[in-house]
């Protein structure tokens, strides 16, 4: 009995990690989510600096997570609004605290929901920040849609991530992805995924030596 509470603790304790990763939740989901605003910075200053993005611009970044990327994007459009958006009260929680200046000045918002049905009005936002998040999302075709729909005509789409499949570190994340359940694209695949839901200008970026991406496509205007 002994031996087999040994060996499925150790299980456990993995398969509700990532859990959390997918879909933080209560205090620990919380500290995963400030420490992702650590980890996932350089890749995220790196992902925007591949767009141009206007002072004025009106941006929603989906599966904003602890809001770190809200954070910057505010800092880029002085003269422009931010929502977060995530579907996990932990995240939104930290997000609000992440950006608590912000949102009293009334240039951020953060709200909670999910990919799947953003809570927007058609052709809402110049520009549609995912970071580190499209893994997880339940059905990724109908979802870029569903963000299409929400871009302003001539808006684009950027889609950063830490890994793609093809890219280095392939062996590891070729076992770490699969037991996420997380969605592990392609190079091409990403192109594929963003043309298909009728973004035109796609593009694909990396950093040598790292599995970053960042996909962009704009909205035809
Ligand atoms: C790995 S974290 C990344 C968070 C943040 N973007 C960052 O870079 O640190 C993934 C985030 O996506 C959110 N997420 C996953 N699926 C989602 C969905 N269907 N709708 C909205 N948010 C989602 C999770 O709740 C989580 O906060």
């Amino acid at each position: 009995m002994l031996r087999i509470l040994r060996l499925a603790l150790p299980i456990l304790l993995i398969l509700w990690l990532f859990r959390q990763v997918r879909k933080p939740s209560g205090p620990f989901g919380r500290r995963i989510v400030r420490a992702m605003n650590l980890g996932h910075a350089a890749m995220t200053d790196w992902g925007l600096q591949q767009v141009t993005v206007p002072k004025n611009a009106v941006i929603l970044d989906v599966g904003c997570g602890g809001g770190r990327t809200v954070r910057r994007l505010a800092a880029l459009v002085p003269e422009g609004k931010v929502v977060g958006l995530d579907y996990s009260a932990a995240s939104v929680a930290v997000s609000r605290d992440t950006n608590a200046r912000e949102i009293e000045t009334g240039r951020v918002r953060i709200e909670q929901g999910s990919v799947a049905a953003l809570p927007f009005p058609d052709r809402t936002f110049d520009i549609v920040t995912a970071v580190e998040t499209h893994y997880y999302w339940p059905d990724l075709p109908a979802n870029v849609r569903e963000i299409v729909r929400i871009l302003k005509p001539g808006g684009t789409f950027v889609l950063i991530a830490e890994t793609y499949r093809g890219g280095p570190f392939r062996l590891v994340y070729g076992i770490v992805m699969p037991l996420l359940r997380a969605a592990f694209l392609s190079d091409t695949e990403h192109r594929d995924l963003l043309t298909q839901a009728g973004l035109t200008e796609v593009t694909t970026k990396h950093v040598s030596g790292k599995n970053w991406i960042c996909a962009t496509g704009r909205r035809a205007s």
